[in-house]
């Protein structure tokens, strides 16, 4: 049976040092806000809003939240994060993704000021990551490094594969990997022998959006496996991209859904949001 990486424990543990750091800048007069915009009222992305905004009373950090009307235009939004960026009293800014429809997501990624993009998703950052220059790294994938640090998991030398090449997930991943030393392999939708590729993996990460969809077959016995994904299943309870019960049968540790992957993008955000006080 797989050991259970415990990822609400070491965010919790990230969170309280985070805590005592933000403390220490107070003394030293350094403050600091993240403002946290969201378009529309999705379910799920207000769960998520509420949580970063809870998680910043936490450490310690003030949070503004902007909740703008589903058809709120382009332009309008804009216009609003060039407010944010000029503001000095805000040193954060993330848009809770996804924008409704009719906003270009990039554009709305570009017009966030490089310096308080805590999500590090502006090309500038991503291009940072890939040039190993200081730069605001994507919560999700910066999340699962501390896991895997914190749970004594070498990455060095290891051949790792991540399954998915989203922006967000999938190819700042395999950068941060290659960064630690890993042997990286991208596997995607279109990757032939998806299952053979994975069972080469020593670090397996399913980031593909498909509920269970990794099973025991794709996994190397004694492989570490990370699932990015979070669905409700039918039985209404939240299950990941990775078939949990068969695949810990191979695996020597394993992420839950939920308690694995989840809880370390909000630590993570605020590791860039206590970044950001000193930038
Ligand atoms: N939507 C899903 N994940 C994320 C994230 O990490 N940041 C933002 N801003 N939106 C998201």
């Amino acid at each position: 049976m797989a050991n259970i990486i415990d990822g609400k424990r070491i965010s919790q543990e990230i969170k309280d040092e985070l805590k005592q750091r933000v403390a220490e800048l107070k003394e030293q007069g350094l403050t600091g806000c993240l403002a946290v915009v969201q378009v529309g009222q999705d379910p799920a992305s207000s769960v998520y809003v509420r949580n970063k905004k809870r998680a910043c009373a936490y450490i310690g950090i003030e949070s503004r939240s902007y909740e703008l009307e589903e058809e709120t235009t382009e332009e309008e939004l804009l216009q609003l994060l060039a407010q944010l960026n000029e503001d000095p009293k805000v040193n954060g800014i993330l848009v809770q993704l996804p924008v409704p429809e009719h906003m270009d997501e990039n554009r709305i990624i570009q017009a966030i000021s490089p310096k308080k993009d805590v999500d590090g998703f502006h090309p500038q950052n991503v291009g940072a990551l890939v040039s190993g220059l200081p730069g605001y790294v994507s919560c999700t994938p910066a999340g699962i490094i501390q896991l895997l640090k914190r749970s004594g998991i070498s990455i060095e030398g290891k051949s790792c594969v991540v399954v998915g090449r989203s922006n967000i997930v999938g190819k700042p991943m395999a950068v941060l990997m290659l960064r630690e030393n890993a042997t990286v392999t991208i596997a995607h939708s279109r990757t032939q022998n998806l299952r053979e590729v994975c069972k080469q993996a020593d670090i397996l990460i399913v980031a593909v959006g498909k509920p269970k969809m990794i099973d025991a077959s794709y996994i190397k016995e004694g492989a570490v496996v990370i699932d990015v994904g979070i669905h409700r299943g039918d039985d209404d309870k939240l299950c990941g991209d990775v078939d949990f019960e068969s695949a810990s049968a191979h695996a020597r540790a394993i992420t839950p859904v939920p308690g694995g992957v989840g809880p370390m993008t909000i630590a993570m955000l605020m590791h860039n949001c206590v970044e950001a006080l000193t930038r």
